[in-house]
């Protein structure tokens, strides 16, 4: 039988050194398959507001949208830790509604949330949720969610200064009790340096090497997400090209009288 991935599974990868994967998926069978090639984490990332759904960014998808895919990714998975990221306003109003949107989650087959940023309010609603049995990813660094005022896309933590802002941030986190922490687009030297000083694992998307774990957005390892592809994103496949192949070989097929055949009719 499948051992299933459990919080604890990912806090013993800090102290085995044990490297452990992270993958997104938004559909339950993208979420089999990944489940299935071994992947340790499977997170409905709010990545799905652009990747999937099409929209300009990652702050225009809702709590209700990611739980309506988080029923489907749970579905599809059976040995994976299942992580739903919490979109936009949907902790940030009071620990009360964070607490209710964040359970919204876990009745629709999460295994936990992953929250963003580091600041005293964030830290008392991961107390909250971690109190009520919500299992809490945490997230530093380059934090989508404060896009608009981060000033755009930027590297974050490039001074020893900012590293240690974040280190502070970190250990606030860990204090609060997550399971383990993402740490975006972060410089692979200051990475080095947080990922040391902290008992709980760190997640490079794009953070480097040293990190514990790595995650990236399943569209940009597909090669499906045809907009822009980060630079420390790597494309193991052209899925884009595949369904248009597919796609261009039955119009082709219907057109030209050769779908259906004899076989595929009743
Ligand atoms: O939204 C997302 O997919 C993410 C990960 C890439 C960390 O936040």
């Amino acid at each position: 039988m499948t051992k299933k991935v459990t919080v604890n599974t990912i806090k013993n990868y800090k102290s085995s050194k044990e490297k452990f994967s992270v993958l997104t998926a938004y559909d339950c069978y993208t979420a089999k398959y990944i489940d299935e090639a071994g992947i340790d984490i499977i997170l409905i990332g709010d990545s799905l507001a652009m990747v999937a759904l099409g929209y300009e960014n990652t702050n225009a998808i809702g709590a209700d949208e990611m739980e309506i895919f988080t029923r489907a990714v749970a579905k599809g998975v059976k040995r994976a830790l299942v992580v739903t990221d919490m979109p936009f306003l949907s902790y940030h109003k009071s620990i009360e509604s964070a607490v209710e949107n964040c359970g919204k989650m876990i009745r629709a087959g999460a295994n936990g949330v992953k929250i963003e940023g580091g600041s005293d309010y964030i830290i008392s609603v991961i107390e909250q949720l971690t109190s009520v049995g919500i299992p809490v990813m945490g997230h530093l660094g380059f934090t989508p969610q404060f896009l608009n005022q981060l000033g755009g896309y930027k590297i974050q933590g490039k001074t020893r200064e900012a590293a240690d802002e974040i280190v502070r941030q970190a250990k606030k986190l860990e204090k609060a009790g997550v399971f383990s922490i993402v740490l975006e687009m972060v410089p692979e030297d200051s990475a080095k340096y947080i990922t040391e000083k902290l008992t709980v694992p760190t997640i490079s998307c794009g953070a480097g090497r040293y990190c514990d774990a790595q995650v990236l957005v399943s569209d940009d390892v597909f090669g499906k997400y045809p907009e822009f592809k980060p630079k420390f994103a790597r494309k193991y496949g052209d899925m884009g090209k595949l369904i248009y192949e597919c796609a261009k070989q039955y119009n082709d097929d219907v057109k030209s009288g050769k779908f259906p055949s004899e076989e595929e009719v009743f």
